[in-house]
């Protein structure tokens, strides 16, 4: 089985436990802190699919709390008896050891945690002064009662169920004011409900997981990851994204880029060297198979891998198509070599439809 089917077979199964690591949390945070310091002062974060027992989401801006300047942070999670029953449950201490605690809630409900002020009295706000209490339903991000909180959120982050992701995104974004970030699989941005965000420059990439690939911290899923790649407790994922619509720094960095000529001459992929931009049939556009060949002097369109997005600059390309030609197909174009006959010519030749094709027209 190859590695990222099992996060399939997680979709398929509507089975969505498996939870982000800490550090690539902070490594993500710091891309928006570092454009922005004041990013998250004084402003009410929203954690919609994160219990502290087991969200690094949570810990992460509860520990953060003070040096960030946020206003309140407000966590919900996800009834256990709304989950897949393979998923085990235990309350924790720290709940049963609390008067609220209540045996039939703990699984039937959701939960909210608040982190506003200094509770304890300890003379600092962290993940000590929490305050939790039992929603009234299970936590449902669709709730009346989650859609309420996310109604007083500023911003919302959190690695939701990749199952109910287009419910997700079109939840988070309802009101068009509020900013998000969260992980996603990179098919998401196939997504017809996703692409025009995409395009008018609503929501891009964030700075992503290295190599496209992380680690999740994993109970329930085998993990299929080669020897090399498999670390214990955890489930590698291949092709997971961020999606925000934070500024930060790298969508400000223009690619550097070769013009059309040294590319054919010196470009260190073959296929450029020797097939040059072929043009599609179905598209006044050309051809370009990797993001790092896209020739900087040309004007007209390029067709160009998914994997573009994550070195989109807004104010070096614009998007002007997501796959389909002027005949509603996906991009194609005709390969052949001009030796023989014409009909010889004619039995060589070649449709190509490369997989997924976004059409970008150079501003600069
Ligand atoms: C991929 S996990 C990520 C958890 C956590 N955000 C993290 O990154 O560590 C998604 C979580 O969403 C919860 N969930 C599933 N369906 C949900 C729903 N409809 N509303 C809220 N949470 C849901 C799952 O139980 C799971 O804990």
């Amino acid at each position: 089985m190859a590695k990222n089917d099992s996060l399939h077979q997680a979709k398929r199964a509507k089975n969505d436990e498996f939870y982000t690591q800490y550090a690539d949390i902070e490594r993500e945070m710091n891309a928006y802190l570092e454009y922005n310091p004041d990013v998250f002062r004084g402003k009410t974060i929203l954690l919609p699919c994160d219990d502290p027992e087991w969200s690094n989401f949570t810990k992460y801006f509860a520990q953060n709390f003070e040096t960030f300047g946020l206003k309140k942070l407000i966590s919900t999670s996800y009834a256990a008896d709304s989950k897949p029953s393979e998923i085990a449950y235990q309350p924790t201490l720290f709940e049963m050891s609390d008067p609220k605690f209540d045996r039939n809630k703990t699984r039937s409900r959701g939960k909210i945690f608040v982190l506003e002020n200094d509770r304890n009295r300890d003379k600092k706000i962290d993940i000590n002064d929490l305050k939790w209490d039992y929603l009234d339903g299970d936590g449902d991000f669709r709730s009346e009662e989650v859609c309420e909180l996310r109604d007083e959120a500023d911003i919302i982050i959190t690695n939701p169920p990749f199952s109910l992701f287009r419910e997700f995104l079109a939840w988070a974004l309802d009101g068009n004011q509020r900013r998000i970030i969260t992980i996603a699989h990179q098919n998401a941005i196939t997504y017809k409900e996703v692409f025009p965000l995409i395009k008018y420059n609503k929501l891009w990439l964030g700075t992503g997981f290295k190599g496209g690939a992380t680690h999740f911290i994993n109970k329930y899923y085998q993990d299929y990851a080669t020897a090399s790649d498999h670390q214990e407790g955890m489930i590698r994922v291949s092709g997971v994204i961020w999606f925000t619509n934070l500024d930060h720094g790298r969508r400000h960095q223009p690619l550097s880029l070769m013009t059309m000529a040294d590319n054919l001459k010196y470009s260190k992929h073959k296929e450029i060297r020797e097939r040059g931009y072929p043009k599609y049939d179905n598209y006044d556009a050309i051809e370009v198979s990797y993001t790092d060949a896209i020739p900087s002097d040309y004007k007209a369109g390029m067709g160009v891998p998914i994997s573009f997005l994550d070195k989109y600059c807004p104010e070096q390309f614009e998007i002007e198509k997501f796959r389909k030609g002027d005949d509603g197909k996906d991009l194609t174009y005709t390969m052949s070599d001009n030796s023989g006959t014409e009909r010889e010519r004619e039995r060589r030749l070649r449709r190509i439809t490369p997989y997924f094709r976004i059409v970008i027209r150079s501003k600069m």
